[in-house]
């Protein structure tokens, strides 16, 4: 690494160890403590996590690397500060519940910093922008604490938000991690198939989180992995699911993985009303072009019995449906 990269690197530390000296120690943070209490973060979990609280001050961060002799290029380079129209440098970070984003081996690259308030007109987070340390199509939030776990369970849980990550770990699902809002990159799948060959997505139950998900399984083809879905109920996300339920409740959702073909078959019966005979056939056509796809007999076998049971008609005829489809495919 060049000294550039090392100079950021003890930055964002620094950073860091400031915003959560503010979080914990001062009259400042209070607020953000209490927002972070009332989300059920205990000090231990904030502290694991090193997450800390940037006060509403635009020249906080930037007067203490100045104090430090940082030189102005260096600043303009670390990501932790924006310009105005005079090109003078501010905090970029204000009014915001800190996350660190780490490294594989947990040095601090990047942070989200989470709005405190609802009704704010800013994005909800904030993240840093790619810098010399910072490649956001590399990095996976908590693999650094998540990377034991995932080798000994031999799956990656993949969550859609931060929060759903330190939720699930202080339930003690600790193999999850979180692409930086977008969805996974050759880059990321690269770094995950040197610890496993199980990806478990486990997004938002919402409806733009089943969504996501659907879109996941028909983008994730790499075959160095199988998938595996678990889907959170009542439209919550995980961080709100293990909130109300539990964690004996959420671990358990955790262990109870879909296969993929059997959350498409789920996500497809959504738009259809099983009781009218039109919707019938059109669930069956578009579930067969899912199952003909199977590899195993054994599988096709199972789903072709779970179609059958749906729409209460014999799994006769559904498999001579199958091979007439497999007729015209081929
Ligand atoms: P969600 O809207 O589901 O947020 O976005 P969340 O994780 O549940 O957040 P909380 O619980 O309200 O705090 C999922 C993820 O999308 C990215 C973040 O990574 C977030 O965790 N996102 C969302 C952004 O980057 N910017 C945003 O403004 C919103
Ligand atoms: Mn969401
Ligand atoms: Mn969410
Ligand atoms: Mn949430
Ligand atoms: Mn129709």
């Amino acid at each position: 690494q060049n000294s550039n990269s090392q100079t950021l690197l003890k930055m964002y530390a620094d950073a860091a160890k400031l915003y959560s000296h503010i979080l914990l120690k001062t009259e400042n943070g209070s607020n953000a403590l209490k927002y972070l209490r009332n989300r059920q973060l205990d000090d231990d979990l904030i502290q694991t996590f090193g997450i800390g609280y940037a006060p509403n001050n635009n020249k906080l961060l930037l007067q203490f690397f100045k104090d430090r002799d940082i030189s102005e290029d260096i600043l303009r380079k670390s990501g932790l500060f924006a310009q105005n129209q005079e090109g003078e440098l501010f905090d970029r970070f204000r009014d915001r519940v800190m996350i660190p984003i780490t490294d594989e081996s947990g040095n601090i690259i990047a942070f989200s910093g989470r709005i405190l308030d609802k009704e704010a007109s800013t994005a909800k987070y904030l993240n840093s922008p790619e810098t010399e340390i910072f490649n956001k199509g590399k990095t996976l939030f908590n693999l650094n604490n998540a990377k034991k776990e995932i080798r000994e369970k031999g799956n990656v849980i993949l969550f859609e938000g931060f929060m759903d990550v330190i939720s699930a770990y202080k339930a003690g699902v600790t193999n999850g991690v979180a692409s930086m809002g977008t969805s996974l990159t050759d880059q990321q799948l690269y770094v995950l198939s040197r610890l496993t060959n199980q990806i478990n997505i486990c997004y938002d139950g919402d409806d733009p989180g089943v969504e996501a998900t659907y879109r996941a399984l028909t983008q994730l083809t790499d075959e160095r992995f199988t998938y595996g879905v678990i889907s959170i109920p009542d439209k919550k996300d995980p961080d709100e699911f293990i909130k109300s339920e539990g964690f004996e409740k959420f671990q358990n959702l955790a262990n109870s993985v879909q296969t993929p073909i059997s959350f498409i078959l789920n996500y497809f019966k959504r738009n259809y009303n099983l009781n009218n005979e039109h919707d019938q056939l059109e669930f069956l056509n578009q579930s067969l072009k899912e199952v003909v796809k199977l590899q195993s007999p054994v599988e096709v076998d199972m789903y072709v019995g779970k179609i059958a049971d749906e729409m209460n008609v014999s799994k006769d005829a559904i498999n001579k449906e199958l091979d007439a489809l497999r007729r015209q495919i081929s």
